[in-house]
Order: structure tokens, then sequence, then C-alpha cells
């Protein structure tokens, strides 16, 4: 089987041709724009991925060594995300399975970030915990299977790669904001600043990160610009630990709460090194598995991935693609 994955959700243009579980070709064009804006315009980026879809298809089939008629099904990502990128994506894979004749799936990002763990790893066993770390989502899933969820816990207000994109844009650092700040925090010393890590010492799975974010704001409103140029890398460096350590803790928690003891983390915020080499400390003893780095952030590959999942379980019901900028994934 081989099918053509096109995700648009945000503010990266992918596409993805996926052959009998293995992902033959890749392309991603991220929306560089948006970096003077400070973070995604929205109308920007539906512009940007009418732009480059048929560049990056045309580029995939070209790498996949394919034709287009080859194409069994096309899969796209169908929320959540932003309104108008979605509906570019749904209706230009639309558009290109019916000029085929063949079938369009839609598909849900969360869902696909889950399952950018196992790309490549078919022998990865159920059941699993998977931290979701993304820009618009922070939560933990017990995955019992295929469309088998649990939500154990979730963030109640800003979610883990918004916090790093305002703690950036607070500090005077680039979007976004996660990569930003895990480079200005390179030798910084963790424990310079105490910031808050909301409901480190309750038992319960949640998050939040407005506080956190506040508590910034508030310290370099006080000690001044200069202060926090001369100690931007130990400002940084507490601040992503602040992130890091709060999220590694409520996965712990979680662990140990259900007994599962195989983890995978996944979406973008999964790329930061600290937050890898920390789970190595706090989670010694468990099965920990990272996506590749380019997997974590926004990409086609697991769009396709997860289309051949539902084909290959039935699931070919979603024929008639619903674009829900606010889709959750239900448990
Ligand atoms: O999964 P993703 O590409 O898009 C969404 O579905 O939201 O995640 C984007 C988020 C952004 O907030 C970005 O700052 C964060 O992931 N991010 C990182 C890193 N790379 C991307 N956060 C921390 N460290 C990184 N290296
Ligand atoms: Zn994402």
């Amino acid at each position: 089987m081989i099918i053509l994955g096109i995700e648009t959700s945000c503010d990266d243009t992918a596409a993805a041709v996926c052959h009998n579980g293995e992902i033959i070709s890749s392309f991603v064009s991220s929306q560089d724009i948006h970096t003077a804006f400070g973070g995604v315009v929205p109308e920007i980026a539906s512009r940007e991925h009418e732009k480059y879809l048929s560049i990056a298809v045309s580029e995939v089939v070209r790498q996949a060594d394919i034709q287009i008629r080859d194409l069994d099904a096309v899969a796209v990502t169908r929320g959540p995300g932003l309104m108008g990128a979605l509906l570019t994506g749904v209706s230009f894979a639309q558009g290109l399975a019916s000029g085929l004749e063949i079938l369009c799936i839609g598909v849900d990002h969360i869902e696909a970030h889950i399952f950018a763990n196992i790309i490549s790893r078919q022998e990865f066993i159920y059941p699993f915990l998977c931290l979701l770390i993304s820009g618009g989502h922070t939560q933990i899933w017990r995955v019992d299977g295929l469309r088998c969820y649990q939500l154990l816990g979730e963030t109640r207000d800003d979610a883990a790669g918004e916090a790093f994109d305002k703690g950036a844009r607070i500090l005077g650092l680039s979007y976004p904001g996660g990569p930003a700040i895990e480079k200005a925090s390179k030798g910084g010393d963790e424990f310079a600043v105490d910031f808050p890590q909301a409901f480190l010492k309750s038992n319960d799975i949640e998050f939040s990160f407005s506080g956190l974010k506040t508590a910034l704001l508030n310290y370099v409103h006080h000690q001044g610009k200069e202060y926090v140029r001369k100690h931007l890398k130990d400002i940084a460096a507490s601040y992503q630990w602040a992130i890091v350590h709060i999220l590694l803790s409520k996965l712990l928690q979680s662990v140990e709460l259900t007994g599962i003891r195989s983890v995978a983390i996944g979406g973008g915020v999964a790329a930061n090194m600290r937050l890898r080499s920390l789970s190595k400390e706090m989670l010694t003893g468990y099965n920990v598995l990272f996506p590749k780095k380019n997997l974590c952030t926004d990409n086609a590959e697991m769009v396709a991935f997860l289309a051949e999942k539902y084909l290959e379980a039935g699931f070919d019901d979603d024929t008639d693609i619903k674009v829900v900028p606010n889709l959750r994934l239900s448990s």
C-alpha cells in the first residue's frame, strides 16, 4: 500500500510517502516568515501552505521514485489546528484524491504525534503512556491500542510549547521559543532562579504554565533589561528547568500510578535535549522512547503512517472529511 501524507495544521507544510509501514520520502517546509511577527499569523500560514503544497507533494513523489498514479490513498490532518491552514490541506488532499479516484483519509494530529513514536519501531507493545507536549497541547495519555486512549491528565491553561514561546518573547528571543531558549540556556545555571512548578507537590496529573510565564515577566521587570542581558543563560536555563522538570515529574507519577513501564514522549517540545537527558535520570529503569528529532515537530510521516494503521485495522470510514480546529482525541 502506498499512502501520501499531508500536514498543514499550523506553520509547517509537509508531505511524506509511506509504503507498507516504511517511510520512503518526506519533506517539510517550515514557514520562517512568522519569525518576524513573533508567532504564527493564521492568514499568512494558509497562504504559505497554498504556495508550497504542490511543491512538497511533487518533491516526495520524486524522492520516492514513484508516479502519482501509484498512490493508493491520500491522508491529511483534519484537526486540531488553525482553521484556514487545515482547510488548505484538506481541500488540496481531497482534490488530489478525487482526481486520482483513490481514498482520502482524515487524520487526528494528536493521534499522529503519538504514533510518531512507533514509526520504525514495529516491536512497540501496548500499553504505553504518552507524554504529548506541543505548542497547543500538554497531555498524558494511556494508550492501549489504535483508537484505545485514556486521557490521564492535561494542562489547565498554557501548553508547554506555549510556555517556551511566551518565555522566549519575554526574554527578547526569537520564535519558535523552544529551540531559542534551549540554545540560550547552554552553560547556564538551572538553579539560579527558582521559578514555580505548578502542582509539583500534588498527586494530581495536571499541569499549569501560566503562573510560570507571569513569574518570568515579573522577574524581568524587577531585574531590568541590563541584568537580564548579562544573566540570560542562567535565566533561560532556570526557566527551561522549571518546564522540563515538572513535565517529567508528572510522567513519573503517571508511571507509578498505572504501573505501565513503557513511555513515549512526542510533540515539538520532545525535541528538547535537556528534557531528553533529564528523562534518563528521572525515569531510570523504565522504557522511555523519543521519536527522532524531525518527527517531534510537525511532519507528514506520522500522518501517512497512522493512516496506514487505520486502513490495516479496517477504519476507512472517514471519507467525508470534516475540518475540526479544536478536535479532541476521544478517550
Ligand atoms: O508539535 P509542534 O511542531 O506543533 C504543534 O502541534 O504545536 O510543536 C511546536 C512547539 C513550539 O511551541 C516550539 O517552541 C516547541 O514545540 N519546540 C521546542 C523545541 N523545538 C520545538 N520546545 C523546546 N525545545 C525544543 N528544542
Ligand atoms: Zn504538532
